[in-house]
């Protein structure tokens, strides 16, 4: 039997396959943030094929950090408990299992989306892809924003999901603490690491005493970004260290990169196409903007854009596995059935987990088990991505190819 397809536990979790649905922004709630049944029937998909664990798209914790991508699903208060209940129920009677990722975007964001009339960060810098300026955050609102991420995981263990993921990755408002290059505070939430992790700490200790001990607690960290003062490996290797010491959290996911990294997150195709046509504010350029990005942002994106690599985090995540003791989830890239059952055999991580392969193949774990696949068939188009700022999740690829 492959260890890919033997028993894994998360805490108190057990899971039938090393194999994981990562977080992925499905666009699909209401809008009022509840899931709907659209998202039930995504979500079905990948039990129905096989995977070990969903991981749902992130879910947000109070208005001001409201995503804005098309419909995201919302956390921030008790009325939405029900509709999560009755989503995971029905989740729970096909017998999948399923944790809720929850995150506040801080300056990864529009105010249009959040209401407010600005974004709000460990620092007054602006993200260079959303442009707009955020305000440094004052102490009280940071205490606040991790009482919310405690109350936001009391309705995630309520509404009965399996366990709760902290969004600690990607450009969002924590990672933006953990990085230099975000936080240039000059009090206990700023400068050493030890200090730019203290929201990330206090949040897991709040998120704890909220769900009991008996809760999986996981958060997903960044292993790099760009720049001098962007988190590297060894950095995320502290991190995930310091995350381990707080006695919290029963499992840590690696991923890279955010919005501003361009694709250092995802790798793979520049989707010039996708953009153009699902990304605002390029979705709405005239002729003269659109052939500007055509043939002038596209070639020089593209050119700077890191080349896509089999389960690119993967050696970082080791180097975490071999640091802490709790399970690590790599993500990124992870294409073939080889590879990953290789990574997991070798000890280099506990469990793979997936976003846009699974968007074409729900079923690529099954597909796996029956022998019936050795890869997945996504190419990284990327087009996936772009498209979730103006429309639901799904895989675009036939689109462009028969246009
Ligand atoms: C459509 C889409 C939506 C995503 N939304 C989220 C999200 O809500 N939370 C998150 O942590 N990562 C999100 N990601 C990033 C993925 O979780 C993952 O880190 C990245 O796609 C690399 O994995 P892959 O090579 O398996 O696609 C998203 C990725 C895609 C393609």
């Amino acid at each position: 039997m492959s260890e890919l397809f033997s028993q894994g536990i998360i805490g108190q979790l057990k899971l039938e396959n090393r194999m994981i649905r990562t977080a992925s922004h499905e666009g699909l709630a209401d809008r009022h943030g509840a899931p709907t049944q659209e998202q039930y029937h995504f979500y079905r998909a990948f039990v129905e094929g096989g995977i070990g664990l969903i991981i749902t798209g992130y879910a947000g914790i109070m208005q001001n950090g409201k995503s804005s991508l098309y419909h995201m699903t919302m956390i921030d208060n008790d009325e939405l408990i029900s509709a999560h209940r009755e989503m995971v129920g029905k989740i729970h009677g096909i017998a999948g299992k399923i944790v809720c990722q929850i995150a506040h975007c801080g300056r990864q964001t529009l105010s249009e989306a959040t209401g407010e009339a600005v974004l709000l960060a460990p620092s007054s810098i602006p993200n260079r892809f959303f442009k707009e300026v955020p305000r440094e955050l004052a102490q009280k609102e940071i205490k606040d924003i991790i009482g919310q991420f405690a109350a936001a995981a009391k309705r995630v263990r309520k509404a009965g999901y399996d366990g709760v993921q902290i969004h600690g990755a990607h450009g969002y408002l924590l990672s933006t603490f953990l990085s230099r290059r975000s936080n240039k505070r000059k009090d206990r939430w700023g400068g050493s690491a030890e200090n730019r992790f203290r929201i990330v700490a206090e949040t897991l200790k709040a998120v704890r005493e909220e769900v009991g001990k008996n809760f999986p607690v996981l958060i997903k960290l960044n292993s790099f970004e760009r720049g001098n003062d962007g988190i590297k490996p060894a950095e995320c290797v502290d991190f995930a260290r310091m995350v381990e010491k707080t006695g919290c959290c029963d499992a840590v996911e690696i991923s890279a990169g955010s919005n501003e990294d361009s694709f250092y997150m995802a790798r793979g195709s520049f989707p010039t196409e996708g953009i153009l046509k699902y990304l605002r504010p390029y979705c709405k350029m005239g002729k003269i903007g659109k052939g500007f990005i055509r043939h002038v942002v596209a070639p020089i994106n593209s050119y700077l854009k890191p080349p896509f690599k089999e389960g690119y985090n993967l050696e970082t995540a080791a180097k975490v596995k071999q640091a802490i003791s709790l399970p690590v989830i790599a993500v990124g890239g992870m294409r073939s059935k080889a590879f990953m059952e290789s990574a997991v055999r070798e000890g280099k991580t506990d469990f793979v987990s997936l976003a846009r392969p699974l968007i074409l193949e729900p079923d690529l774990a099954n597909k796996f088990m029956k022998n019936e696949s050795e890869s997945a068939k996504c190419d990284n188009c990327n087009i996936c991505f772009v498209a979730t700022d103006t429309a639901p999740i799904r895989c675009h690829k036939d689109e462009f190819i028969s246009s």
